[in-house]
Order: structure tokens, then sequence, then C-alpha cells
């Protein structure tokens, strides 16, 4: 199989993640509950993959990282937490449902939402939409269906304190720098499983000040257990229930297999995989390629002619062995910006393990099936 689907789930991971996962599996109990040792090393496997996360995005302390099971769920808890009716949120079209979706619930309950489209230069177009009960700034740092990269350094420093800037990492962390005090990032929503190869089931959220945002979800922290409160410290109040030691364990490794690689090497790579794609592709006759002015980096769409995309994609799987994704990707205001509503994109996402020879042979499966339809 060629595997072009790392923006869904990033695939192979690291030989590292696979045993830490296994390790932690077999020598691993319920975290931050018994003092007994097996107890007390778990809470350390926990502690240590919160600790190795803060590093990694230059977070204040480990206070700021909440464990979550996936991107959403840290979007989640910053979205409903931060606002109240009467606040304004901005955010853009390129959004993913995983943004839009609490959005609009929100929407629904007196929040006013502006969705700006990639017209001209976004960063001002974002900047532009500001206004006086603007509460937060809500968007992703590369969107998951043309892989544009936004200016998050710019809009970060040029926010004043009080509005709130959420960024959902999804598509960016592990290949792209991130640096949430440099940035002035105030929610980073991430998850495990795509570029930090750790296991499906981790991510996590950054909350520089952990007071401005309630939460939602509450129950058994292992701290104050005797209060019906929930505890009002960070992470505990944002963390009821047992967390999943085995793949925040393996998720650890992730992360230290990109600190021993470095973002560097690992972005460069991808980035320059996809663009050899989008180059091989922009060549043929019949082959639409969707993006915005600015550089590829780690996403290439494509319709062909008039094909469904759920036809191309298939074809891509059955006869050449290529896994893609198509149809509508969980952005639907994406689509109709591009006018793909009805017909979806496939779209393909190259990663750290993906070679040039996997490239080139996709671009001739392509061809293939212009030529044949
Ligand atoms: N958000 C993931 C994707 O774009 C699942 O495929």
């Amino acid at each position: 199989m060629i595997y072009l689907d790392n923006a869904a789930t990033s695939f192979p991971k690291p030989e590292i993640v696979y045993k830490a996962c296994d390790y932690a599996l077999r020598n691993s109990v319920n975290p931050g509950r018994g003092a007994y040792p097996i107890a007390m090393d778990s809470a350390r496997m926990i502690f240590s993959c919160r600790n190795t996360i803060k590093d990694f995005i230059n977070a204040e302390s480990t206070r700021n990282i909440v464990l979550t099971k996936n991107c959403t769920e840290g979007l989640n808890i910053a979205i409903f937490g931060a606002l109240s009716p009467g606040d304004h949120v901005v955010t853009t079209v390129l959004e993913h449902n995983s943004i839009l979706r609490p959005l609009h619930e929100m929407e629904m309950r007196g929040v006013d939402v502006t969705y700006v489209e990639p017209k001209g230069d976004l960063t001002k177009e974002i900047l532009k939409a500001i206004k006086p009960n603007t509460a937060m700034v809500a968007i992703s740092h590369i969107d998951n269906l043309v892989g544009y990269l936004k200016n998050i350094d710019t809009i970060g420093n040029s926010l004043n304190p009080n509005i709130l800037f959420l960024v959902d990492a999804a598509q960016s962390i592990g290949h792209v720098k991130i640096d949430v005090q440099m940035s002035k990032i105030d929610l980073l929503a991430a998850p495990g499983h795509k570029g930090l190869y750790g296991p499906m089931g981790t991510g996590f959220l950054y909350v520089k000040e952990p007071e401005r945002i309630t939460t939602f979800m509450v129950g058994g922290t292992g701290s104050e257990s005797a209060n019906p409160i929930q505890p009002n410290f960070s992470p505990d109040k944002f963390e009821a229930g047992t967390l999943a030691v085995p793949v925040f364990h393996a998720l650890e490794k992730g992360i230290k297999f990109i600190n021993e690689e470095s973002i560097e090497k690992i972005g460069g790579k991808i980035h320059a995989l996809a663009k050899r794609l989008y180059d091989g592709l922009k060549e043929i006759d019949g082959v639409k390629i969707y993006s915005l002015d600015g550089e590829i980096t780690s996403v290439v769409s494509i319709n062909i002619k008039s094909l469904d995309s759920g036809f191309v994609a298939d074809k891509l799987a059955n006869e050449y062995g290529i896994a893609t994704r198509s149809q509508i990707h969980c952005a639907p205001l994406a689509h109709r910006f591009f006018g793909t509503i009805d017909t979806g994109m496939v779209r393909f996402t190259p990663g750290y393990f993906t070679t040039e020879e996997e490239i080139d042979q996709t671009v001739l499966a392509v061809k293939k099936i212009v030529e044949e339809n």
C-alpha cells in the first residue's frame, strides 16, 4: 500500500511507539490514584508525557497541558469553556467541523461568528473582522483541505490580550515548529496521532490561563476527592476520569522521535514530497489542483475532469494500492468556497515515511486514470 492519508492519521508509526504502547499496556495501572510502586510509575509516565509536550511547544508549565482523547476534544473544551452569549468570534471558512460545529452550537446559544474567506491577505482579513465584543479568534494553523499555512505569529502578536487566540494544530504539529509563547497563543489543540506519531485516542490542549476557561466535564481526578466540586486547578480541572497511560506513554516516544530526527528535517521532507506531487500532477491535463497562494505544505487535493472524487479514490485504492481520502473532508464551508461541495476532492497527504518513488507512482496512476476516463 502507498499510504497518502497522513492528514487522517500518521501511518506507520516509529517502531519505538509500538514498543512503548506494548510495554505500558503490560506495566501500568490507574495513574494518580494508588500510592504503590506500579501506580506511582504510571503517574510518572503521564507526567513525563505532559512534560515532553510542554517542552515541545514551549509552554510555561505542565499545568498548562491538558491531555485529551483527540484534537476535537481540546477544541470543545476551549470553545464551550471560553465563550458566553453576546461574545463574537472570528474564524475562517477553511476550518474543520471540529471548530465549525462547536462554534455553530455556540451561535445557537447567542454567540456571533464571522467566517472570513481566504480572498486577498487572510491575516489582514482576520484582523479586520475584529469587533469590540470579539472574545476569540479560532483558526487552524494549516487546514486539512488544501494545506494553507496561516501566519499565526503575526495574528497572535496583533491581538489585544483580552481576545483569546485558539489555534487548531491538527495538520501542522510535528512538521511546522510551534512556540505558544512566541506566537502569543492562548489555546492550542492538537491530536497525538497525526504529526506526533502517537496512537489514536491521544491529543492535548494547551491552556495559557486555565482560570479563563470553565469545564463542562467533571468527575474523579484522584485529587481533593472529598470535595463534591471539581478541583479548580489545571490540569485536574479538565481531566475527569482515568487517563489512557499506554497510549500517552507511546505518544511521548513519538515526540521524542521527532526531537531526535528534528522538526526541520521532518517538515523539510514532507513539504518536499507534497511539492513533488503537486508539480507532477499540475502537468497532467484534466487534473484540477485546489490551492491558495502560499507554499505547498503537507496536503495536495485534486479532482479529475468531472469524475466523482469517491470514484477516483476507489480506483486509486483498488487498482493501484494508493490510500487517499475523498468526498467531503469535514470542512463544508471550504468545499463551498472551492465549489466542490457536490464532487468532494481527492486528497493526498504524504508523511515522513513516504518515498519519492511512491510519489512518482502516484502521479503515474493519476495519469492513467485521466487517460482511461
Ligand atoms: N481531520 C482528519 C482528516 O482531515 C480526520 O482526515
